[in-house]
């Protein structure tokens, strides 16, 4: 993978307003008229954290390191600082990591600016891996994929994931349903690309992409990359009475 398109938008929502772009509920923009002050936002992020980590202890986690993938304004970061004993947490956007450093002040977290498909850590060299509304994003399962592969490299045997992602489950295998998830896509590409253009010159906001993963694929593809024990859940957050779907994996011996 040479380079990522949705890296410039990721970059312009960190410059306008990165807690919107973290959390884009209604009003909430930095001009609405209810916009997010810096407390609501982290709590925000204890509340769904609180949520998260009930199901990922009843899974199992090693709370010795963390690796958070799109940390973004650091909203669940500052959870995990005071859970793991150290944390290293990437994104792609310099502002909406610049945005979490100046909130969290604990050394037990590194940032890095990662360019979207690699991970700037050693061979085995974490226990646990979180990431939450970030795999939506993606342009594409690719993008997924080489990430997944990076996971496995940084991971500990036995070390465990568990990443939010939105699944579907196709009606049928008939084909039709293949089909028709191929040219939704293609018009979401091709809408991206003419999205993207408008951007470049400035006429619009950065967009946000919504990518779906088919629910075989985690079955075929994790054991490929290492990972066994696949389990897929669905929870509703409290702050939102939103169905959260995560993907939790274990990294083999
Ligand atoms: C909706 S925000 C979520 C932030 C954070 N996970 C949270 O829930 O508060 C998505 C974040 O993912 C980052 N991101 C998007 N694509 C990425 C990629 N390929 N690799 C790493 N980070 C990415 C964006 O810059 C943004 O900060």
């Amino acid at each position: 993978m040479k380079k990522i398109d949705s890296n410039k938008e990721w970059k312009k929502w960190g410059e306008i307003d990165p807690l919107f772009g973290v959390a884009s509920w209604k009003n909430r923009e930095k001009n609405g008229s209810n916009p997010w002050t810096d407390r609501d936002f982290y709590q925000l992020g204890e509340k769904d954290w609180r949520d998260f980590l009930r199901h990922w202890e009843k899974y199992g986690v090693n709370k010795e390191s963390c690796l958070e993938i799109g940390c973004g304004a650091g909203r669940i970061t500052m959870q995990l600082a005071s859970y793991f004993n150290s944390v290293h947490a990437i994104d792609v956007s310099d502002k909406m990591i610049e945005y979490a450093k100046n909130n969290i002040s604990t050394s037990s977290v590194i940032f890095f600016i990662s360019n979207g498909f690699d991970i700037p850590l050693h061979d085995q060299s974490v226990y646990s891996v979180f990431s939450t509304h970030v795999f939506q994003h993606f342009d594409s399962l690719q993008v997924a994929e080489s990430y997944f592969a990076e996971i496995s490299r940084v991971m500990k045997p036995s070390g465990t994931l568990m990443i939010h992602l939105p699944i579907y489950k196709w009606p049928s295998q008939h084909r039709i349903f293949k089909m028709i998830y191929a040219a939704r896509n293609t018009i979401s590409n091709v809408r991206a690309k003419y999205q993207r253009l408008l951007m470049q010159y400035g006429h619009r906001k950065p967009i946000m992409r919504q990518l779906m993963y088919p629910l075989e694929y985690f079955y075929e593809y994790m054991p490929k990359y290492n990972f066994k024990d696949i389990e897929l859940s669905v929870f509703v957050t409290k702050s939102n009475n939103v169905p959260h779907p995560f993907l939790f994996a274990r990294r083999n011996n």
